[in-house]
């Protein structure tokens, strides 16, 4: 049967999923199956600030560089994951940032970083997560940069990025955007908001990623409005990348049932997404239920392992493969 990739290829599709490290170093099987399954490979954390940045002066590039070499030695593209976040921070960092030198912090971060990767990374996440609905200030989540840099954080980070890879595309990514809740809608009016923004600006962006974190208890989308919503960000002449797709058991599904809620869930969501011709990509977090943040961050209580991405944990192929793979050929 024809792979992931292959299946997302045939529609004009990029299908990938991220990794950490040590699964590709240390578990050859696991890496085969990425390889032959996966168009693009993005570092879990590997690009973030917690692990390149060891001390305020040093960046330590060693795990980045092995996992960029892997995908090009397997004619996989390369993501970028990400350059400005709230999360993932050292510990230096509340001690050495401050007002006078945030803007040198961040702009040397971006420089170094997409500097040394231009060429071998061809889509970066610039700005993570900035939206937050019932803020004030434009709706953006206080975060270190907004305290340290004011709200033109975000415009600096895409032209610094933009300086350092005029090819690369530069993307947008956030999450809480698919399910459909008074706070959902909050949240895509203010990343709607921002988009225009940025774009009546000639700020140097090209897309947003909707992380599509999803839930099995909740296959309660509104599709209407989840159109609409993929619409509007399409019009502002913007891709649209599915970044981050995984699906978590909510509550406690029955063993026998939780595979085919899960498939099902992927169906209706990537059926949906790549409706609309804006949609390019799909990442799912992870390939297999081996490797998923999901089994320390949500844990079933019961202790029975989660089963969120397409392959279980021994490499085969699940219903959520299945249900992903008919997604891109019905696309
Ligand atoms: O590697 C250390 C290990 O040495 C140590 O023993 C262990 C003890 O806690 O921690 C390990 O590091 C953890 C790392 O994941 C590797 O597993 C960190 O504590 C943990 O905070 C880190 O979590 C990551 C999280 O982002 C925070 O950076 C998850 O793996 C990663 O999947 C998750 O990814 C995020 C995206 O970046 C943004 N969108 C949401 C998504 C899911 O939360």
């Amino acid at each position: 049967k024809a792979t992931l990739q292959e299946r997302a290829a045939n529609k004009g599709i990029i299908y990938g999923a991220a990794a950490q490290y040590k699964p590709l170093t240390t578990n050859k099987r696991f890496a085969q199956h990425f390889a032959q399954e996966c168009a693009v490979l993005v570092p879990a954390n590997e690009l973030k600030w917690k692990t390149l940045r060891p001390t305020p002066e040093k960046f330590n590039f060693s795990r980045s560089d092995w996992m960029a070499e892997f995908a090009q030695k397997h004619n996989m593209l390369f993501r970028g994951h990400t350059l400005v976040w709230y999360q993932a921070l050292p510990k230096w960092f509340e001690d050495k940032v401050n007002r006078k030198n945030a803007e040198k912090f961040l702009t040397e971060h971006i420089n170094t970083v997409v500097q040394r990767y231009a060429g071998k990374i061809y889509s970066w996440d610039v700005v993570n997560e900035a939206i937050l609905p019932n803020s004030s200030k434009q709706g953006l989540r206080q975060t270190p940069w907004l305290r340290l840099l004011g709200a033109d954080y975000i415009e600096m980070a895409f032209r610094t990025a933009a300086a350092a890879d005029p090819q690369a595309l530069l993307i947008y990514n956030d999450n809480n955007l698919e399910y459909d809740n008074a706070k959902t809608e909050t949240k895509r009016d203010r990343v709607l908001k921002l988009l225009e923004r940025l774009k009546s600006k000639g700020v140097p962006i090209h897309g947003l990623g909707i992380q599509s974190h999803l839930g099995a208890s909740s296959r309660g989308f509104n599709a209407k409005r989840l159109r609409n919503f993929l619409k509007d960000v399409a019009s502002l002449d913007l891709q649209i990348l599915i970044t981050e797709m995984d699906v978590s058991e909510t509550k406690l599904l029955v063993a026998d049932d939780r595979d085919t809620i899960i498939a099902g869930v992927y169906h209706d969501y990537l059926s949906l997404a790549l409706d609309e011709p804006a949609v390019n990509t799909v990442i799912t977090w992870g390939l297999s239920d081996r490797y998923t943040w999901l089994s320390h961050f949500a844990p079933r209580q019961d202790g029975v392992p989660v089963r969120p991405l397409p392959l279980d944990a021994e490499l085969e192929r699940k219903l959520a493969w299945n249900a992903i793979a008919s997604a891109f050929d019905q696309a």
